[in-house]
């Protein structure tokens, strides 16, 4: 069931660190590149769509903050509190049904008057993912439903809502896995990043003359809950460390650094894009020892 709070507060409190992003509090005569600026993020209650909701509302947007875990979308939307952000928690929220993901549009608009961004950011890795042979039809489904149908969902309402608003930006996150192969397979989860790069650039060339822009970001292995679920030893970890030519993992708030720039006005000419952030992965052959 759908659960919403509605907390407001005024902008740019006090100094405050974000990830690692550090945001100081001489920022409050600046009015934010997203000023005036709503924004809908799905997955908000945990990794990079936290990451993002905390950095959106410091650059002055009025986020709805969407995660199917209540205690998820909570926690955000206290951590945005904190700094006075402005914030709506929509608790609850499945992105894989529909009548779901329009009430979060509909809630969203009803509390702050439109809606300029669409981050379509939930999305799962199921443990049992593997190769196309052994991996079980319901967490090829399950994938399919929440990491596919949730962004087609959230177009559906999303981007007649900001038509309505007059025109924004869509961001859409897929993965680097879209771009290369594995021999650590998951098959599904693959596959269904395939399909978001596929839809986004259908829907950027749909839409271009319509004042809205939809784009892709392609994260590399993030150190978030979803990929050290599954990197749970130091084998499995290494096993991905020595092909990411910067020999790390990724940072959440990496992630909604490039979010940030696909949102604001500063990008105003990229549309149909795949935006790969992954630490030098996709351009490598042989890394550094
Ligand atoms: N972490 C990585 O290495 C990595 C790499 C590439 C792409 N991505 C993608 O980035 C996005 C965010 O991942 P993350 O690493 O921050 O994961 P995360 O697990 O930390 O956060 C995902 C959030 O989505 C929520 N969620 C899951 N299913 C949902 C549903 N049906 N409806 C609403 N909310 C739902 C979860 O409750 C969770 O809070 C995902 O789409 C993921 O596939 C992650």
């Amino acid at each position: 069931m759908l659960f919403t709070a509605l907390r407001r507060g005024k902008i740019f409190g006090r100094a405050s660190k974000i990830g690692a992003v550090f945001l100081s509090s001489d920022a409050r005569s600046y009015p934010g590149r997203l000023a005036g600026k709503t924004a809908l993020i799905t997955g908000a209650g945990s990794g990079i769509g936290r990451e993002a909701a905390l950095l959106f509302a410091h650059e002055g947007a009025c986020v709805a903050v969407v995660d199917k875990s209540v205690s998820g979308a909570a926690k955000t939307v206290d951590a945005v509190r904190e700094f006075g952000g402005k914030c709506l928690a929509i608790a609850g929220g499945d992105v894989s049904i529909p009548s779901d993901v329009e009430k979060m549009v509909l809630e969203t608009e009803r509390a702050f008057g439109g809606l300029h961004i669409l981050f379509n950011n939930a999305g799962i890795m199921d443990a049992n993912d593997g190769d196309a042979i052994n991996t079980p039809d319901d967490v090829i489904d399950r994938t399919l439903d929440i990491n596919v149908k949730g962004v087609i969902y959230g177009c559906r309402y999303g981007i007649p809502a900001i038509q309505r608003s007059g025109g924004g930006s869509v961001i859409n996150t897929a993965s680097f896995v879209a771009f290369l192969g594995a021999a650590t397979p998951q098959i599904a989860y693959t596959a269904s990043k395939g399909a978001v790069l596929a839809l986004t650039r259908e829907l950027a060339v749909l839409h271009a003359r319509d004042k809205v822009r939809v784009n892709s970001i392609c994260p590399g292995p993030i150190q978030t809950e979803l990929m050290m679920k599954v990197l749970d030893t130091e084998e499995k970890r290494n096993r991905r460390l020595v092909h990411i030519p910067m020999g790390r993992f990724g940072k959440a708030a990496e992630i909604a650094r490039a979010a940030l720039f696909l949102a604001s006005d500063e990008s105003s000419f990229v549309t149909g894009a795949s935006l790969l952030v992954d630490g030098g992965i996709t351009a490598a052959y042989v890394t550094p020892e």
